[in-house]
């Protein structure tokens, strides 16, 4: 398969933000505004609570619906947690797993990471995988070995069927609502890096079909740039995409 063949993923994760209201109204503003999407995916992630608004009002070809976090078990005593079952059931397409701030905030182990993503594919919601490294983990030259240890534990119990349908998203920390973008080099950099790994855990075939995207601090501004980037197969968007204006602008971003 071929890059052309990989079709952009655009993702708006709203962290903890927007009431049902407000998810509901953007999510119908934004559909309005773009239209069917043929050539790439729209992939609204709200919190929780406005799964189901939004998943009701989710209308046009190209638009999917993600959750932001679930728990790897079926069910039972674990007050506070959503099963990949119940999101199956409000209709998420994918899940966000090992969101830094999953990792950092809440102290999500890799371990944690990858039976969540097991789980995943046992319930047919795609898992969106984050990996990252922090500041001082780029600045001691552990970019390269964090990744793969982060990838590694989540992704070396995969069937090959499975690791195809993956979606890797490449964050690094120090970007992340910082307003600080990794350079589409340094981005293509650590991309090119994670499809090499990922064709040295499966095949080059595999390597070749898993997309991967990048996030931290995407904005209008840079994202023509970033998309020109030959490994970089979509976007994992946060502040940027609380407004529809600016993600209607990276939804729709040109290809140079
Ligand atoms: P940001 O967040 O775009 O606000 O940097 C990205 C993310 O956390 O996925």
């Amino acid at each position: 398969m071929g890059t052309s063949e990989r079709k952009p993923f655009i993702a708006a994760n709203w962290k903890m933000f927007k009431t049902i209201g407000e998810a509901v109204a953007f999510t119908e503003a934004l559909q309005k505004e773009v239209g069917i999407l043929a050539d790439r995916e729209v992939v609204l992630a709200p919190a929780f609570t406005a799964l189901a608004a939004v998943r009701k009002v989710m209308a046009l070809e190209g638009f999917r619906l993600a959750a932001q976090n679930c728990h790897w078990e079926e069910k039972g005593a674990f007050t506070g947690e959503v099963s990949l079952g119940m999101l199956g059931d409000v209709g998420c397409d994918y899940v966000i797993l090992g969101h830094s701030e999953r990792r950092h905030i809440f102290g999500e182990t890799d371990d944690d990471v990858a039976r969540k993503v097991a789980a995943a594919f046992r319930h047919r919601v795609l898992p969106v995988l984050c990996v990252g490294e922090k500041l001082e983990e780029r600045e001691s030259g552990q970019t390269t070995a964090v990744v793969e240890r982060q990838l590694e534990v989540a992704i070396r119990g995969l069937d090959p069927s499975e690791a195809r349908e993956l979606v890797i998203a490449y964050e690094p920390v120090w970007a992340i609502g910082t307003g600080r973008t990794a350079t589409p080099e340094q981005a293509r950099e650590v991309h090119g890096f994670i499809r090499e790994h990922c064709g040295r855990l499966f095949d080059k075939d595999i390597a070749n079909t898993v997309r991967i995207v990048y996030g931290g601090s995407v904005k209008p501004e840079n994202v023509d740039a970033l998309m020109a980037q030959p490994d970089i197969d979509g976007l994992l968007v946060g502040g940027a995409s609380l407004e529809v204006a600016s993600f209607r602008r990276i939804v729709q971003f040109v290809k140079l």
